[in-house]
């Protein structure tokens, strides 16, 4: 799971090494274990790699050779093998004749190592990835096309590959299998630029061309050439991209995740104003489907992460607005699982990247059996939205924190919106729910007015070694995605809980050295809720709680201007726990944006 990117210079004034390392800044949601670039010069192969993110191969590529004009490059979150120079690409094979880059698992590569080890290959590193390049180099005769398609065939697994050889130092070869490769030639520079995400492409107009599976790519200058998988040439048609660069910056913020949480009002605004139509919330996206979605008998969701999160608070609303069954699925776990062939069913894939391997093959795993398919995605052009039949933008603009926030909220919201638009569609009335609605932005500008007493109790609360967060009914799920944002960026243990499950085992757990987060809603489920903390407190845990009026459960309370939401309290008490791990996380020096270990975008199943 990285980024990879790829450049030939045409007509501009670019720098290759430099280009490709402005293509890995953009791609490093993806992963910042390590970084590499490549380029062949003077008939040999030339590499620079550093362990850390690629602002640290910014000084060593300084001092590269200027007239390079192609060059390869890479960001790694580490599959096989440690988080170490050797095994950061691009990875050289044995004769230090070609240099490659990979994203993906190529799964039967011990057996190929082996193999190649008995004809007397030797490895430096421990990654799939120097299989990879040492078989195709054992392959290699002369004939590129000839070794790239022998070396395919050999190798299971997915992978998007791109490679220079020395023999070639204007040639760029490209393949992918399971993993998106887009190639763009510059309308402007012919410059062609080969990248993970085309989104990464310098700003300008291109044409622009995805791999399929198996397809090879020659990139010679400004010349582009597909192949089958038995080095067949094919005639391919190019589609139009424009990329306009909106740089990210954190606006005076520390963090981009405490500048995302605070985007989340405004967003909220911007969903609320786009989907507004009369007294309702209307979709234009599915003007056409209006037929199809009378047909629609059951509801699957599919998704993984904070966006499955998304989809289980929202839940029990569409189910409820549309009567119609909806069930929630992880990627990883659907795509696996026996089915149940479910006549009519609408599936909903939610994914702030649109490039989660595990979501993606979900999805294709079923297509076929599905009556339309809708992608809730952040973004445009990103495989996902390219294989739903129906793509719905979250619009909450780029997001750079490596723990969603507001793409989490836009996709909530945009959930409740839809199913007020699939009601509607099904000839029920919602307007019940409209001024609900639009009270949203006060009542999150009433959470961000708590934000200096959040932040004091998160500081507090950061000598806790282990986390609970409980809740009732709709906020199940919510202490869910809480308790996985305290994960993700403070490196605590935290576990979300119902808080009637409680004593089915969990409070076997309780001392003072446990704290637990509850969130209370109203009325009795309030109250039923209290009564859980009271057991918590009997056994000396210490407890915060989130809205909720008079109680004395505990003094550590926050309470929001709330009053105007029922159903939709799930989204502001979503915020405050945002707010409450990033603070903590501060506290605790973590390094919020780019927390250990994760990635933004999770390529690999
Ligand atoms: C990664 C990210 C999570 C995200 C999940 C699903 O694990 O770190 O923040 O929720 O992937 O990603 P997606 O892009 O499909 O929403």
């Amino acid at each position: 799971m990285c980024g990879i990117y790829g450049y030939i210079k045409a007509s501009s004034e670019k720098k290759a090494l430099e280009t490709c390392l402005d293509g890995l800044q953009k791609l490093q949601y993806r992963g910042y274990d390590s970084a590499g670039v490549a380029a062949i010069h003077n008939g040999s192969i030339l590499s620079f790699k550093t362990v850390g993110k690629v602002d640290l191969l910014t000084s060593l590529v300084k001092e590269s050779p200027k007239e390079l004009s192609a060059a390869i490059a890479h960001t790694r979150w580490a599959t096989h093998g440690r988080v170490s120079s050797a095994n950061t690409h691009p990875q050289i094979d044995y004769k230090e004749s070609l240099a490659l880059v990979h994203n993906g698992i190529i799964e039967n590569y011990l057996e190929v190592k082996k193999r190649l080890e008995s004809k007397g290959v030797t490895f430096s590193s421990e990654t799939d990835t120097e299989v990879c390049a040492n078989l195709i180099s054992y392959y290699y005769d002369g004939d590129m096309l000839s070794a790239l398609t022998r070396a395919f065939a050999d190798i299971n697994g997915s992978f998007a590959i791109v490679l220079m050889h020395k023999d070639f130092p204007e040639t760029i070869y490209a393949s992918a299998r399971g993993c998106p490769l887009a190639i763009g030639i510059c309308e402007i520079s012919g410059d062609v630029y080969i990248s993970s995400d085309s989104s990464s492409f310098s700003e300008s107009s291109y044409s622009t061309y995805f791999l399929q599976d198996n397809e090879i790519a020659k990139v010679d200058g400004k010349t582009l050439t597909i192949y089958d998988d038995q080095a067949k040439e094919k005639k391919i048609s190019l589609s139009p991209l424009t990329i306009t660069e909106n740089e990210t910056l954190k606006d005076g913020y520390e963090h981009f995740m405490l500048k995302e949480i605070h985007e989340q009002k405004g967003l909220i605004e911007r969903i609320l104003h786009k989907r507004k139509k009369q007294n309702s919330f209307y979709y234009r996206e599915l003007e056409d489907d209006k037929d199809l979605l009378n047909q629609v008998q059951h509801i699957e969701i599919i998704a993984c992460g904070s966006s499955y999160h998304a989809g289980l608070i929202a839940k029990e609303f569409l189910e409820q607005e549309t009567r119609i069954p909806v069930s929630v699925h992880l990627g990883s776990q659907y795509r696996y699982a026996k089915h149940l062939d479910k006549a009519n069913t609408l599936a909903i894939i939610i994914s702030q990247s649109g490039e989660t391997a595990d979501t993606l093959a979900a999805l294709e795993s079923r297509k076929e059996h599905f009556l339309l398919t809708i992608a809730l995605c952040n973004v445009e052009n990103s495989t996902l939205t390219r294989k739903a039949d129906r793509f719905i933008p979250l619009m909450a603009k780029k997001e750079v924190s490596v723990c969603s926030t507001k793409a989490f909220t836009a996709q909530l919201l945009n959930l409740y919106l839809l199913g007020i638009h699939l009601a509607n569609a099904l000839g029920a009335s919602c307007e019940k729910f409209t001024k609900e609605l639009l009270s949203l932005p006060l009542c999150i500008e009433s959470v961000y007015s708590k934000e200096k007493e959040i932040a004091s109790f998160a500081k507090e609360y950061s000598s806790f070694p282990y986390f609970f967060f409980v809740g009732r009914g709709q906020m199940y799920p919510v202490c869910l995605e809480a308790a996985l944002k305290l994960k993700e960026i403070s490196y605590l243990p935290a576990e979300a809980l119902p808080a009637g499950e409680m004593k089915h085992g969990p409070i076997a757990l309780i001392d003072e050295k446990l704290a637990t987060i509850a969130f209370l809603t109203k009325g009795e489920i309030a109250a039923k809720t209290i009564s859980n903390l009271s057991e918590i407190r009997a056994r000396n845990g210490r407890i915060l709680t989130f809205g909720g009026n008079n109680h004395e459960v505990t003094k550590d309370q926050i309470t929001f201007e709330t009053d105007s939401l029922e159903t939709f309290l799930t989204i502001p008490y979503s915020i405050a726990g945002q707010i409450f791990s990033y603070y903590l996380a501060k506290e605790l020096d973590r390094e919020i944006d780019f927390p250990r270990n994760l990635a933004k975008s999770v390529t690999v199943e």
